[in-house]
């Protein structure tokens, strides 16, 4: 498909279209005074990322941003879902705080502003400072003290421009996927650990979210990655397997957030592991919101699998058309977190804060198999809208080609092209026609 089937004039006027990338991905560690984080120590271990890639240099976004920004705004993007990271601001965690980190945000946002662009601010997009590994990461409870600290100082320089902030990208990543899974750093397989983090991570977004209502911020969410769990058969064992892989990453993080509980059946395997006195904590972790963010991609088969440990499942690829990630494309799953996210969020805005998919792109080849991914997810979004669901806005994961964490720099996500050699940037099909869609007449 070379075109793009959705047009600006197909949605209500103050529908928002956006692009999102996020700091290690892009900016290059390497530069400006950054401090080391716990993906540089988890790329340095032999087998945890393809070849080893870490973020140092990446897309050399910290010197490249003006280039970057005029792509966002070329394109007719009315938002920029950015982060910022922790290390840069704070080389160790806490305490010396890095100006020249400071300013880069500070040049970035009235970059955004400059073009237009509306700068939506995530605060943690995984790259922990070392230092605070070191000292357990998120499996210790004091890091949501830090991280509030963090906030306040990044937000007291920045936050007035802001148009929107989330404290922490997909909470499950950062707790299961990182803790249980092993797959991210700090590549822990342990329950305890994990369990910790689950926790800790609310409470993080509890504390940051306090912390920049307090400055006079506005606009705050939370952006959370859902995945579309279905049975792998139809036995009773592997709908309740689906059921509970659901709970475990589509609705503990949202349980947690928007109604102070978590969900029962997850306890049931957590709850030996959690640390002491969590109870006390649901409600600094329920702050009012004002929008929920859905990242969205694929959907997973999963079965019983009764000898393994809690939560006894196995999980399975099923037969639809894959991305270049191996993920399955359905747009359904999207449909179903549109409506199924209203249950705890009642009626606030919603974003679909990502989606897009890897292709393995080459600069002279046009990305239909992208136009078309996009198309259809803008589909079931509309379908759910037309059903009530109260979106808000789409933003395409990603702008460019960037750091794909455990994989690399070989899974391409970027509307532009982006040369890891030469750096240079080459806007790709997806870029035109997405273009064509956005430009006001
Ligand atoms: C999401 C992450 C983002 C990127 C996409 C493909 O889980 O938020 O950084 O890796 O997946």
């Amino acid at each position: 498909m070379t075109e793009f089937t959705h047009r600006r004039a197909d949605f209500p006027d103050d529908f928002l279209f956006g692009v999102a990338t996020s700091a290690y991905q892009i900016e290059g560690h390497d530069f400006g005074g950054a401090g080391r984080t716990h993906w540089d120590d988890f790329a340095a271990t032999p087998g945890n990322v393809v070849r080893a890639e870490h973020g140092g240099r990446a897309c050399d976004h910290y010197h490249m941003w003006e280039q970057d920004l005029d792509l966002i705004a070329d394109a007719s993007f009315d938002i920029y879902r950015f982060s910022a990271s922790w290390a840069r601001v704070l080389p160790e965690g806490r305490g010396a705080v890095n100006a020249e980190g400071l300013d880069f945000y500070d040049r970035l946002v009235d970059g955004m502003l400059a073009r237009g662009i509306k700068p939506a601010l995530t605060l943690y997009h995984w790259e922990l400072p070392s230092v605070l590994a070191d000292l357990g990461g998120w499996r210790n409870r004091d890091l949501a003290g830090w991280f509030a600290d963090y906030t306040d100082i990044l937000c007291r320089r920045i936050g007035d421009r802001i148009w929107s902030a989330a404290p922490i990208n997909e909470p499950w990543c950062v707790g299961w996927l990182s803790h249980f899974i092993g797959a991210h750093a700090p590549g822990l397989r342990d329950i305890r650990a994990a369990a910790r983090a689950m926790h800790h991570i609310g409470l993080a977004h509890g504390r940051a979210t306090q912390v920049m209502r307090g400055l006079g911020m506005g606009n705050l969410g939370a952006v959370c990655n859902f995945e579309y769990a279905l049975p792998l058969t139809d036995s009773d064992a592997d709908r309740a397997s689906a059921q509970l892989y659901g709970g475990i990453y589509n609705r503990w993080f949202v349980g947690g957030m928007f109604k102070g509980e978590y969900p029962s059946d997850v306890l049931e395997g957590l709850a030996p592991h959690m640390p002491k006195g969590w109870q006390d904590d649901m409600a600094t972790i329920r702050q009012p919101l004002d929008w929920l963010g859905l990242n969205y991609y694929t959907c997973k088969r999963i079965a019983a699998d009764p000898a393994a440990a809690w939560p006894h499942l196995s999980e399975h690829v099923g037969d639809l058309p894959k991305t270049q990630m191996g993920w399955e494309i359905n747009p359904d799953g999207l449909a179903h977190f549109l409506h199924f996210v209203g249950e705890y969020s009642e009626n606030l805005p919603l974003y679909v804060t990502e989606n897009g998919m890897a292709n393995p792109d080459s600069p002279d080849q046009p990305d239909h198999a992208r136009i078309a991914y996009l198309n259809a997810h803008l589909d079931a979004a509309r379908a759910a809208m037309a059903k009530g669901a109260n979106l808000k806005g789409y933003i395409i994961w990603s702008l460019l080609d960037n750091y794909e964490w455990a994989l690399g720099y070989e899974k391409r996500f970027g509307l532009v092209h982006v040369d890891f050699e030469s750096l240079q940037r080459r806007p790709k099909a997806s870029y035109h026609a997405v273009q064509q869609a956005l430009a006001r007449t």
